[in-house]
């Protein structure tokens, strides 16, 4: 599986404290079958990592892997606060983007009140980026008003929904709109947003559980739609459920 949403790199942020946290969440990844993780550290007013320096990092994380033959691979993105994203030429943007390629992972905002993500989130798109909005479910705005992540879906942004908010572990509201996303095809991914390897740990398997999701979609949601991603392609079209089977026997005699 692809994991898109992490904070595994050593000492950039609230996540991985130093690389022998990085490891032991690299190795909880991998025993949750997790095989590519993206390295997603803020980039916000708090923090502010060079994308020279995640790339360092992402290479040093990389190369420990090996070392200590933990089967996962790392690759670079970040998780970026609109407002900084706004501020940000397309070039700058891209080279935080996932896997280089061009998908931006976007933090939706916490505020109540948001009245500018959809100009914010246009104009990145004009300059060249795509977004894939990082946990939308848990945002009070979009709660309030989920039409607002179907306009945003409809002009081409994807959703990526928390594991932990599926498996309620993120409360009740961003339990109840992250599974209503994920049934009205309205989301895309699906993500750790881990931080260390216990409480908030690199794990998927649980929101799969709660979603109730067929062997299929989950292939879909945690390895072509995260590939695709990473790639900078467009995402492979969702497989359609199988059709309800007939109420009545087909060899019904009149
Ligand atoms: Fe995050």
């Amino acid at each position: 599986m692809i994991d898109l949403h992490s904070h595994i790199l050593p000492g950039l942020d609230d996540g991985a404290a130093d690389m022998d946290a990085t490891i032991a969440m690299a190795r909880r990844a991998a025993a949750e079958g997790i095989t590519v993780i993206a390295a997603t550290p803020h980039v916000n007013s708090e923090y502010d990592p060079a994308p020279e320096r995640i790339a360092e990092l992402v290479d040093e994380t990389n190369r420990a892997l090996g070392e200590e033959d933990v089967a996962l691979r790392v690759e670079a993105g970040a998780e970026v606060a609109i407002t900084r994203a706004a501020e940000m030429q397309a070039q700058q943007l891209r080279r935080l983007s996932l896997g280089g390629n061009g998908w931006v992972l976007l933090e939706s905002p916490y505020q109540h009140a948001v009245p500018f993500v959809e100009d914010a989130v246009f104009a990145l798109q004009l300059a060249g980026s795509r977004i894939l909005l990082a946990h939308p479910e848990r945002a009070p705005a979009f709660q309030r008003s989920p039409e607002r992540l179907e306009a945003l879906v409809e002009r081409g942004v994807a959703c990526a929904v928390n594991a932990t908010s599926l498996s309620g572990a993120g409360g009740s509201s961003a339990r109840d709109l992250g599974l209503r996303l994920v049934h009205a095809r309205l989301a895309h991914v699906i993500c750790s947003d881990s931080h260390d390897d216990a409480r908030r740990p690199p794990a998927l398997e649980p929101g799969i559980a709660a979603a109730e999701l067929s062997p299929e979609e989950t292939d879909w949601f945690t390895e072509g739609a995260p590939a695709a991603v990473l790639a900078g392609t467009d995402l492979p079209p969702r497989p359609v459920p199988l059709p309800q089977p007939p109420r009545r026997g087909l060899f019904r005699r009149r």
